[in-house]
């Protein structure tokens, strides 16, 4: 099972919260491979290669970052085709979260899932029983608070990681669930 990990990060929380679901997913599935890319970095070649897709962004200004945006867009020429049909998909974000409502973070995540589901993929969410749900998680994938009350960075929690890896090695679980038929 071949797992793409696609992200943008400017200042490296999304980047870590990559790297735990990667460990992640290679922990719960020994016969998977992760790569794990910058969104600048990735090509619909790996996007078509991959059997398990995750999306992570910070948000910016209440949605994903434009990096991200861009690859989103450019999986039109995916949509044209039909090639992303049935892959498995997960996503996360980190944001600074000034005030109750998360600074935009739910609904970066699910404007991530609107583009899985438009190419009918099937996405993955975290289920509150997993470990890390209390402090870093959301149904509609895993995310982090990087900043404080004042709105100043603080870097991405302990905590947080803990939420990413098991969701990683949930969606890995899952895909392999799901696709374990067809590899
Ligand atoms: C241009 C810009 C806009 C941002 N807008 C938001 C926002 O709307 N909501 C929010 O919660 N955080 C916002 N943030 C904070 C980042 O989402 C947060 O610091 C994130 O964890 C950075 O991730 P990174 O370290 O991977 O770059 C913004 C940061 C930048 C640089």
């Amino acid at each position: 099972m071949r797992i793409l990990i696609a992200y943008h990060s400017d200042y490296g929380s999304t980047e870590k919260m990559a790297q735990a679901i990667s460990a992640g997913a290679s922990a719960s599935q020994t016969d998977c491979k992760v790569t794990v890319k910058q969104a600048a970095d990735t090509s619909l070649n790996d996007l078509e290669k991959a059997d398990v897709i995750l999306f992570g962004t910070p948000v910016h200004m209440g949605s994903m970052a434009w990096p991200m945006k861009k690859l989103v867009d450019e999986t039109s020429k995916l949509w044209m085709e039909n090639t992303l049909e049935g892959k498995v998909g997960g996503v996360f974000a980190t944001g600074g979260g000034l005030g109750s409502a998360g600074g935009g973070i739910e609904q970066t995540l699910i404007s991530l899932h609107s583009n899985f589901l438009e190419h009918g993929m099937v996405v993955i969410g975290f289920p509150k029983s997993l470990p890390g749900y209390a402090d870093a998680g959301l149904h509609w994938g895993v995310c982090a608070r990087t900043s404080n009350h004042e709105g100043m960075p603080q870097g991405i929690s302990d905590a947080a990681l803990v939420a990413a890896r098991s969701y990683g090695a949930h969606v890995a679980a899952m895909a392999a669930h799901i696709l374990g038929a067809d590899l």
